[in-house]
């Protein structure tokens, strides 16, 4: 048997992407190896949002350059934005695809397995149908479901419209379909993924929104939880916080990156809207009877960014008081507008925001957390974690909640289970708590 070996890097798109090329490889007779050592087709899902990221594939790369008799593929979207370059870079590769081409990957490994050398799926036109033959998904009970491909907002830093291309919206009913199978396959679950979810556009007649979609993904029988990302502000909409007020399988948690609280800095970014206009967002969702947990997005150092501004990104974690957020230093990227800009910020003053940053936040989330001690949560379990004897859980909310029970359960039987648990402590990234039914 032909064995691969995948390595996956950045967001959940990317990771989703490599369950439907894992399944691809799958059917056609190859069985997935742990290391590249034992691989016969060695393959990287590449990420380009920062230079580090894109850095890490060539350094996987030179490293496995002596590998005789093995192919090397390089997938996702460092192989959409560098094409054939990345044969020059590295010769020993033969295949390069972007993620618009997944669908034909079938005919692509074809060529390969006829001793085929730089081979190529690059076209970012697809006429994508979503219906990929098969995806192998390792968690058993949570299930990413790709609504919307490619995005067509045009943020000054950001290299995904380039290596994801315009945006195509999948057909609701075979959304649907396929929530409906993940919830027949014991799948209690569903993250629904797109770059910019919220400008989803039903692609058949029924023509439903993204706000009539979550409704009715939130419908499905068996299934207990969905959430989604990623919300891009100025296409939020009122009604996805209604939907979510009645609709309770709908998690109470929002991801909407927010990237600066300067109005100056946004207007730079082209992220088409100010502060104000995200802040009436973020009060939709405190006015919310669900108790919504909300996460951000946020980068510092963006080309011509004061000190003033950054203190304005500063006051709006005070003012939001977000959950837990993301952030990064602009890193400069191929082909985006912001390459043209001036006033780059030295490496050294985007690490020390950075830090300000992430210290002033890991004091609210801790506030936060605290808040909770006394509560009940349920929590999905979602493992064991043997080196501290406790069970690993989620909340719905979306924070890790970790607790000990009173009985002692056998593993399968707890997993993917949904149990109560009463909060006991808190720290800044997770709760701690016990469960009370014996099990
Ligand atoms: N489509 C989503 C996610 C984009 S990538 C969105 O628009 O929100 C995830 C995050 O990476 C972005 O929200 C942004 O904070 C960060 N990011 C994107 N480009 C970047 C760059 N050039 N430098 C630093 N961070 C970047
Ligand atoms: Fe995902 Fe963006 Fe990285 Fe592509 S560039 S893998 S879309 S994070
Ligand atoms: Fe699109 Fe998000 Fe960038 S909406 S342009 S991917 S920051």
């Amino acid at each position: 048997m032909k064995s691969f070996y995948i390595e996956t890097f950045g967001c959940q798109m990317n990771v989703h992407d490599s369950e439907k090329v894992i399944g691809t490889l799958e059917e056609r007779g190859y069985g997935q190896v742990q290391t590249p050592e034992e691989a016969d087709l060695v393959l990287y899902n590449t990420c380009s949002i920062r230079d580090k990221a894109e850095q890490k594939v060539f350094q996987r790369l030179s490293e496995n350059k002596k590998a005789r008799g093995k192919v090397f593929g390089v997938l996702g979207c460092v192989a959409q934005q560098e094409g054939e370059r990345i044969f020059d870079k590295a010769p020993h590769v033969s295949l390069v695809v972007g993620s618009a081409s997944y669908p034909k990957l079938g005919e692509l490994l074809v060529q390969i397995e006829a001793g085929g050398r730089r081979v190529t799926g690059l076209r970012l036109d697809s006429d994508d149908t979503f219906e990929t033959a098969a995806t192998r998904r390792d968690n058993p009970h949570k299930g990413y479901i790709t609504i919307i491909e490619g995005c067509d907002k045009s943020c000054a830093y950001c290299v995904v419209p380039f290596t994801r291309g315009h945006e195509r919206s999948r057909a609701s009913a075979s959304v649907l379909r396929e929530a409906r199978e993940l919830a027949g396959a014991g799948y209690t679950e569903i993250q629904l993924l797109g770059q910019n979810v919220n400008s989803y556009r039903d692609a058949s007649p029924a023509g439903w929104n993204f706000a009539r979609l979550l409704e009715e993904v939130g419908r499905v029988d068996g299934i207990r939880r969905v959430r989604f990302t990623t919300s891009h502000p100025r296409d939020f909409g009122r009604e996805i916080i209604d939907v979510i007020d009645r609709t309770e399988t709908l998690c109470n948690q929002i991801h909407l990156p927010v990237q600066s609280g300067s109005t100056k800095v946004l207007a730079a970014m082209r992220r088409q809207y100010t502060r104000d206009e995200y802040m009436r967002r973020i009060e939709w969702m405190k006015a919310s009877k669900r108790d919504i947990a909300i996460s951000t997005d946020i980068i510092v150092g963006f080309p011509g960014e004061t000190e003033a501004d950054f203190e304005q990104t500063l006051s709006l974690l005070d003012e939001v008081e977000y959950d837990s957020i993301f952030s990064f230093k602009y890193s400069a990227r191929p082909n985006t507008p912001a390459l043209a800009l001036e006033e780059h910020i030295p490496e050294e003053e985007k690490g020390r925001r950075l830090m300000v940053l992430q210290e002033r936040q890991r004091a609210i989330q801790l506030r936060r957390n605290s808040a909770l001690v006394g509560t009940w949560q349920e929590a999905l379990v979602e493992g064991w974690n043997s080196a501290k004897g406790q069970w690993i859980g989620r909340t719905s909310q979306n924070r890790v909640l970790n607790f000990v029970t009173q009985a002692q359960a056998g593993r399968e039987e707890m997993t993917a289970r949904y149990v109560p648990v009463r909060v006991t402590r808190a720290g800044p990234n997770s709760l701690a708590g016990e469960c009370a039914i014996a099990v």
